[in-house]
């Protein structure tokens, strides 16, 4: 296996590729690429662990170098938000790189399968969609919006109310990555009940969790550390499932469902070609229907402002 950490010089990129680098199947090799100068030496610093993985550092000129032979990319170049932007007000900066890079995967590796963290990921997907369509190898089973942030945490903060090993808990989160968009089911957590307002405040943290980290960090980003944790384990279950293992993951690719929006997460079976099977979200609560309902035409709008963004 080949994997590439695009921004790899960044605060995701570095925790990734840290849990990469001990946590990929021996004999895999890890590409880093970053637009920042530091990014050799994150290698180098790296390379001295002793796995058997190999790590490679590329340059702003190297981008074709560190995605050839590439089975697996994963994206958090951009820029991260401030106190008081929403991760819509990263798209002016963000859609860019993006389209930049995933150019960069079409021309290089375009049978690997691309993993969008770059927000706003409602977007980013869409752009990277359209992307590869121009450039004529979109294969819809082989990009995927990275969502497990939000099902870790909906993990950690129904274990820390009910007061269980957050290792025995399982949150379904559905949706998009943005505010509302973002759906924990709730009333599909095994063994825990929840009163009305328990499902209510939480559902609510689980969409703020973002905001929290920005605003503790008060102007110094968002989340890296949780996020690397959340990009590894969707990575390396990807992995797993390349390699023949069984592997379902909620993360948000294209879905031909008219109901919903083109792109929605689901929970996904993984399999050798990236998605397997698109598996269904089953019953909804009222209040999660409604949620679902609501938040529907505002993440329509930003698959299109994606959509419009590549094709003009
Ligand atoms: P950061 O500023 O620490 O790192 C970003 C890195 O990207 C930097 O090293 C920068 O040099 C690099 N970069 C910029 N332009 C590039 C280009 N054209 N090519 C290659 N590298 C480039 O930011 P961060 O905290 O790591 O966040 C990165 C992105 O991930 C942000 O957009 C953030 O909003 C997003 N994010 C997404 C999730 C999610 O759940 N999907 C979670 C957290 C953060
Ligand atoms: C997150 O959920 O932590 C990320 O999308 C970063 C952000 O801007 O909130």
């Amino acid at each position: 296996m080949k994997v590439a950490v695009l921004g790899a010089a960044g605060g995701i990129g570095q925790a990734l590729s840290l849990l990469l680098k001990t946590q990929l199947p021996a004999g895999s090799e890890l590409a880093l690429y970053d637009v920042a100068p530091v990014v050799p030496g994150v290698a180098v610093d790296l390379s001295h662990i002793p796995t058997a993985v190999k790590v490679t550092g590329h340059g702003k000129d190297d981008l074709a170098e560190a995605l050839t032979g590439c089975d697996v990319v994963l994206i958090p170049a951009g820029v991260p938000r401030k106190p008081g932007m929403d991760r819509s007000d990263l798209f002016n900066i963000n859609a860019g790189i993006v389209k930049a890079l995933v150019e960069g995967i079409a021309d290089n590796c375009p049978t690997a399968c691309t993993c969008i963290i770059t927000n706003p990921v409602n977007t980013t997907v869409a752009i990277a969609a359209e992307t590869l369509k121009a450039k004529g190898v979109y294969d819809k089973n082989k990009l995927f919006g990275v969502t497990t942030l939000d099902v870790i945490r909906a993990e950690t903060f129904v274990a820390e109310l009910k007061g269980q090993d957050p290792a025995n808990i399982h949150v379904p989160v559905i949706g998009g990555h943005s505010g509302t968009t973002i759906l924990p089911l709730l009333s599909q957590v095994e063994g825990v009940d929840f009163s009305d307002d328990e499902v209510a405040s939480l559902t609510t943290r689980i969409q703020n969790a973002g905001t929290e980290v920005v605003e503790a960090k008060a102007g110094g980003g968002s989340a890296t550390l949780s996020m690397g944790q959340a990009a590894a384990r969707f990575c390396l279950s990807l992995v797993a499932a390349m390699q023949g293992n069984n592997v379902v993951e909620y993360t948000y690719v294209q879905t031909d469902d008219s109901d919903d929006a083109a792109f929605f997460s689901h929970p996904v079976r993984l399999g050798a070609n990236g998605v397997e099977e698109i598996l269904s979200y089953g019953e909804l609560s009222a209040f999660e229907q409604k949620a679902k309902e609501d938040m529907l035409e505002g993440l329509r709008g930003d698959i299109k402002l994606g959509v419009d963004f590549v094709n003009g």
